[in-house]
């Protein structure tokens, strides 16, 4: 049923009307009653072990309401969802600076939040260590979703559905913080994305055209080091030379060291055809401006990462390949996997 399920989103990746059968979080099935985490063939273990919140179907569908649910903000005008786009990677939608409640716009780019188990740490700075202990940040951030903790927990307790939905799930009477936590984390580290044409290259399944293998060639040599498949991320926190002087110190806001200044956390790339636009800060808007600023754009510092070559220069046919091996990274089975879609039933009023 898996191998079918998995087939038939590979498929699915290329004929877009086409009816899924079966319902996948690429390794994460739900095609019975129980959805399980396991984790792909290609990919290290996970860091996020589930201890203390076992998966669910009840946990799971609880987190994923919650993440589609604007309840969680003041004015019950922003979720999750809405910077952070299934169809975008999870990443937000062509805005630089995500907006916030009453039109606010933050100083960092939305990055994309698929793969969040095998995440060590969390925001460009690095500033959160644990899935856990995360949710709390956007939620209460005044410029995002300008909430308090205890009105938040008001407010689902207020409601009788969530509080059946958080006592089905958790065995509580009444909703906690915790709980609140466990079961965005819960939906959040089930959202898996491994199922991307270069994952099927790598199992054998496909073959790559010359320009892709070509562009995965340029990528190994120039790329790799800090972009570290499978993950497409090494998870360090680096200087890429997009600036020589920075107003936003990246990691060091958060270390209050200097000798981190102008580092945030390397982003992978998987599916980051769609997660424009790029770097912490949105100021690329196209795969081609971040191409070219690699190709004899890379701005000199003391900050700048030694496995950068300043002196990149690629050629047209180079850059187009380079392109199109990035493009090999997109997964059509997450952005369109209905298990993880918006729930069809959202709870009003609240
Ligand atoms: C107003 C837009 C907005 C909303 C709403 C929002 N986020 Fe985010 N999210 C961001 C931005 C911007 C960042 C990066 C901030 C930074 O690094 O300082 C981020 C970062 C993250 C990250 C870290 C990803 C990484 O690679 O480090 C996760 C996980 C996340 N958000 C989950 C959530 C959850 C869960 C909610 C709802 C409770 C939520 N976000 C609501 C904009 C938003
Ligand atoms: C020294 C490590 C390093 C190397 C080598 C490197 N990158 Fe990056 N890359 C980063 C860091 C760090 C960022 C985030 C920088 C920021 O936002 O300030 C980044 C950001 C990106 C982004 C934006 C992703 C997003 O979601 O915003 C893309 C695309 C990208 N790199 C592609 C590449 C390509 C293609 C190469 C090879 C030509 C490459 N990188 C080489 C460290 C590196």
């Amino acid at each position: 049923m898996i191998r079918l399920a998995v087939f038939l989103s590979i498929l699915c990746g290329f004929i877009t009307s086409c009816k899924k059968k079966t319902a996948t979080i690429s390794n994460v099935t739900a095609n019975s009653e129980n959805i399980r985490f396991s984790v792909p063939s290609n990919f290290p273990n996970a860091i996020y072990t589930f201890d203390s919140n076992e998966v669910t179907n009840l946990r799971f569908r609880l987190g994923k309401l919650l993440f589609y649910d604007p309840i969680l903000s003041l004015d019950s005008s922003i979720s999750c969802s809405s910077c952070h786009a299934q169809s975008h990677g999870f990443a937000d939608h062509n805005i630089p600076l995500s907006k916030g409640v009453g039109g606010q716009f933050g100083k960092r780019n939305a990055p994309p939040i698929f793969n969040a188990a095998w995440m060590p740490t969390f925001f460009w700075d690095g500033r959160v260590h644990r899935l856990d202990d995360f949710s709390m940040g956007p939620i209460t951030n005044p410029i995002e979703m300008s909430e308090t903790s205890e009105h938040v927990i008001y407010k689902l307790n207020r409601n009788p559905y969530y509080r059946k939905q958080f006592k089905l799930a958790y065995n509580i009477d009444s909703v906690t913080e915790l709980t609140l936590r466990k079961a965005l984390s819960q939906y959040m580290a089930l959202v898996i994305s491994s199922n991307s044409k270069y994952d099927q290259f790598m199992a054998g399944k496909v073959n790559f055209s010359t320009s892709e293998q070509n562009g995965f060639a340029l990528f190994k040599v120039n790329c790799s080091s800090c972009h570290l498949p499978p993950l497409f991320t090494d998870y360090t926190f680096r200087n890429n030379g997009i600036d020589s002087i920075y107003t936003d110190f990246g990691r060091a806001e958060y270390s209050k060291n200097n000798i981190d200044k102008g580092n945030f956390k390397v982003p992978t790339l998987r599916n980051v055809e769609l997660t424009y636009p790029y770097m912490h800060d949105g100021r690329f808007f196209t795969l081609m401006d971040v191409i070219n600023h690699y190709s004899g754009g890379i701005k000199k510092s003391s900050q700048l990462d030694t496995s950068i070559n300043s002196n990149l220069q690629l050629s047209a046919t180079e850059k187009k390949d380079l392109y199109k091996f990035l493009l090999t990274l997109t997964d059509y089975s997450m952005l369109s996997d209905t298990l993880i879609s918006a729930p069809k039933n959202s709870i009003q009023p609240h």
